[in-house]
């Protein structure tokens, strides 16, 4: 990873390529400018040219909030986030969609899901819950492994007439990985088959203990098709993320999670955020996994434009210059001058290209690359 093309060095030292081969020539290296030349050499002619030698580590260029720790003071009460995961067509969208009382389903192709929604929702009481629906549980075991929990609560959703299948097992398994609690819904009560108690004995084999076998995971009977059960289901969402005292300070420069992104062949690169804490606003210049832009335009999982988006809520951010991943943190910075810098330092790292040499300073450096 220490090696950097001569090209490349060049670049950032705002000399020709030229020059520093018929430099590395009179110190015997025979190199065209796309070959690499490690560390040393290139240290020696930075030197040469008259630069100075600055070492450039993480902790110079890229944001680390890991200690930024917000003062118990500035905490607000925010709404859960809710992850709902189970098997391939036991009923997860259309849970969200009774949920919602909207229908998505119906304009999925073939009623699969095909992108993780995220979506909030106000109750009766004017508690917000934020859901997020999995297409699978690809998407969570990435952001997991990738360091980005952003679910506070799992709700497992099983098919009463179908039983504990093998992502079922799968999602348990993740969310116990995980340590984010679980609410069990059983859903398809309304099925003449369906037989829940059946299912809430397989669940003890995974060592999931629900409230109606006197243990402390909460269960719930759901039909999403006749829409029972989901008052209950919400009011044990609402009890959990109670005890859970959810709390982020929303007063502060934003920073989010990627949940999904694309391309829009009108619109550019488009990404689902969920902000964690922070709030939010067009104008706001960003820093994005390994892309850098300004927020131009956010709209709400109504599709309503927005200027603010405040802790748990997902949006939808127009304006970053790439397509991020899945799991990228979004960071707010002061100006976009940073956002380019911390932006390039990334890519370079992503692409396995840095150097630890810079030239000059920082600042000669990016602008030699821009
Ligand atoms: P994937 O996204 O493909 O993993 O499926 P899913 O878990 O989101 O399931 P989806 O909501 O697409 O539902 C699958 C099928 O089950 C659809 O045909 C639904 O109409 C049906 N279904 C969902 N909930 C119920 C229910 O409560 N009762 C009955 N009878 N059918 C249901
Ligand atoms: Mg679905």
């Amino acid at each position: 990873p220490e090696a950097i093309t001569v090209q490349e060095l060049a670049n950032r030292m705002a000399e020709k390529g030229a020059d520093l081969v018929k430099a590395l020539f009179k110190m015997g290296m025979m190199v065209t400018v796309n070959q690499t030349i490690d560390q040393d050499t290139a240290e020696l002619l930075v030197t040469e040219f008259g630069h100075n030698l600055t070492r450039v580590s993480a902790s110079d260029v890229d944001i680390d909030t890991a200690g930024d720790v917000d003062a118990a003071e500035t905490l607000k009460p925010r709404p859960p986030v809710v992850t709902i995961m189970g098997h391939v067509d036991h009923g997860k969208t259309s849970l969200l969609d009774a949920l919602r009382g909207t229908d998505v389903v119906a304009g999925e192709a073939g009623g699969i899901t095909q992108h993780i929604g995220a979506y909030q929702i106000k109750t009766k009481n004017g508690d917000l819950v934020t859901f997020l629906d999995t297409p699978g549980h690809e998407a969570f075991t990435e952001m997991r492994q990738r360091g980005a929990n952003v679910t506070d609560i799992v709700v497992l959703v099983v098919a009463a007439d179908d039983g504990l299948m093998p992502q079922t097992i799968e999602a348990i398994n993740h969310t116990k990985a995980a340590g984010v609690p679980m609410i069990v819904a059983i859903n398809k009560v309304d099925k003449p088959e369906a037989n829940p108690q059946r299912i809430r004995e397989r669940l003890l084999e995974h060592e999931i203990v629900v409230e109606a076998m006197s243990g402390d995971v909460q269960d719930v009977e759901v039909s999403a098709k006749n829409r029972t059960g989901l008052d209950d289901l919400i009011e044990k969402i609402l009890l959990q993320a109670e005890l859970m005292e959810l709390r982020a300070n929303p007063d502060r420069e934003a920073e989010g999670t990627v949940i999904e992104a694309k391309l829009d062949k009108g619109k550019g690169p488009l990404a689902t955020v969920l902000v964690n804490r922070g709030t939010l606003r067009t104008g706001d210049v960003l820093v994005v996994g390994t892309q850098s832009g300004r927020v131009r335009a956010m709209t709400d999982d109504k599709g309503r434009q927005i200027k603010e988006a405040t802790p748990s809520m997902p949006v939808e951010v127009l304006g970053i210059g790439g397509v991020p991943h899945a799991g990228d943190t979004l960071t707010v910075v002061e100006n976009e001058a940073r956002a380019r810098e911390v932006a390039a330092y990334r890519q370079e790292l992503a692409t396995e290209r840095r150097t630890a040499i810079a030239p000059a300073s920082l600042d000669t450096m990016f602008s030699a690359l821009a």
